[in-house]
């Protein structure tokens, strides 16, 4: 759709009259999996695809939601733009006004609201996220707040607590709200402080393989993953005063690992701590231009999230399995909350035509499901479009 459709249906909806438009991407992660709620590292990159939020302010006290891919639409009081509306998916922006609102603002003005995504939903690329943050971005220009955008990617990440009630971190936020075209980003998730690293990869592309799986990110599953991971930080504290997985380095997990009696407590941490490390190791090496070693860390990366953290599942693996067999694949591996959604995997240019035609019949073959391919870009995070 091209931003000339997206004002004629604007403009079909609420009306002729002045628009403006923003936008906010997904995001892929490169490495980094359930690090993020632990104080760890993360590397992921915004793409090129995401969520179009269409506006125009009015002089009526209410607020109009409509999507391009939502039958629901809901016309909202000001007063009301914290209130969350049974399960639907207005409650995402919904819970980004809320944390405008916590902070004393009140909205005088209303607005009409046109959104729009082209990022699969479900698949793991966090399409909420970017409607978290594009959310944020629009409210705080349209409405002249000045809030930075490192405290929009939290208010979209407090609106994703406790309005979706998934316990998520921050790294989906930040990546919507502070990408760079062709630049990943490493992030501390305890500090926030972060590094944009170009990613320059010569003769290789990212492709992004959508299980097309029907089980979408379990909310409970993922919650409670959480509680583990805070299970362990509770039974290393006798041994070594940690607030946070992220806090403790390999070295020192490999002398407590055995004071975790609950053996999936310890695998939990086991991941998470081995995760960190293979992380940091990561942008080391992509730094030093060591692709072949980037990769080797993605797979290590998708066998301890598939052992050790068990958030993979048939599809997933099948896929990562069947991409292991592609001669030019350097590495690839679940990526995302998991439970279904996509994997990320480098490929050599050569080899990205048999890539998606082998990896996409053998999977379909295993899995009955049939499968998409994207080859990433990676983008700007989100931005006022017009
Ligand atoms: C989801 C969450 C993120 C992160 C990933 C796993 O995408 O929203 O905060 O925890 O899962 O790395």
């Amino acid at each position: 759709m091209t931003i000339e459709q997206l004002k004629a249906k604007f403009i079909e909806k609420f009306g002729e009259g002045e628009v403006s438009g923003y936008f906010s991407p997904g995001r892929v992660n490169l490495i980094g999996e359930h690090t993020d709620y632990n104080g760890g590292f993360v590397f992921p990159c915004a793409l090129s695809f995401g969520i179009y939020c269409l506006v125009r302010k009015t002089d009526r006290k209410t607020v109009r939601f409509a999507s391009l891919d939502m039958p629901f639409e809901a016309e909202v009081k000001v007063e009301d733009l914290n209130k969350a509306i049974g399960k639907e998916w207005v409650n995402y922006p919904i819970g980004v006004f809320a944390q405008f609102m916590k902070k004393g603002i009140v909205f005088e003005q209303g607005a009409d609201l046109l959104f729009y995504g082209d990022v699969p939903t479900g698949a793991g690329l966090s399409s909420s996220a970017a409607l978290e943050v594009v959310t944020g971005v629009m409210i705080n220009d349209v409405y002249g707040f000045g809030i930075d955008r490192i405290e929009l990617a939290k208010m979209g990440q407090k609106a994703e607590h406790e309005y979706a009630l998934v316990n998520c971190g921050i790294m989906d936020q930040f990546a919507s709200a502070m990408g760079k075209k062709d630049h990943a980003i490493f992030l501390n998730c305890d500090t926030l402080s972060y590094d944009l690293v170009p990613v320059k990869l010569e003769g290789v592309k990212i492709v992004i393989s959508n299980t097309n799986s029907p089980h979408k990110l379990d909310s409970g599953k993922y919650n409670e993953r959480v509680a583990e991971c805070h299970a362990a930080v509770k039974a290393i504290q006798p041994y070594q005063q940690i607030n946070a997985l992220g806090e403790i380095s390999w070295e020192d997990f490999l002398k407590v690992e055995d004071k975790i009696e609950n053996e999936t407590v310890r695998r939990r941490a086991r991941h998470v701590v081995s995760e960190i490390q293979r992380t940091t190791d990561a942008v080391k090496e992509l730094k030093a231009g060591n692709l072949v070693k980037f990769g080797e860390l993605m797979n290590g990366s998708h066998d301890s999230l598939r052992n050790d953290y068990e958030v993979t599942g048939f599809e997933l693996d099948t896929m990562v399995e069947e991409g292991r067999k592609i001669a030019g694949v350097i590495g690839t591996r679940m990526t995302g909350g998991g439970f279904g959604g996509c994997t990320v995997s480098l490929v050599k240019d050569e080899a990205v035509e048999t890539f998606i035609a082998q990896v996409g019949k053998n999977y379909h073959e295993k899995t009955g499901l049939t499968p998409v391919f994207y080859v990433a870009e990676i983008g700007d995070g989100g931005k006022k479009l017009f």
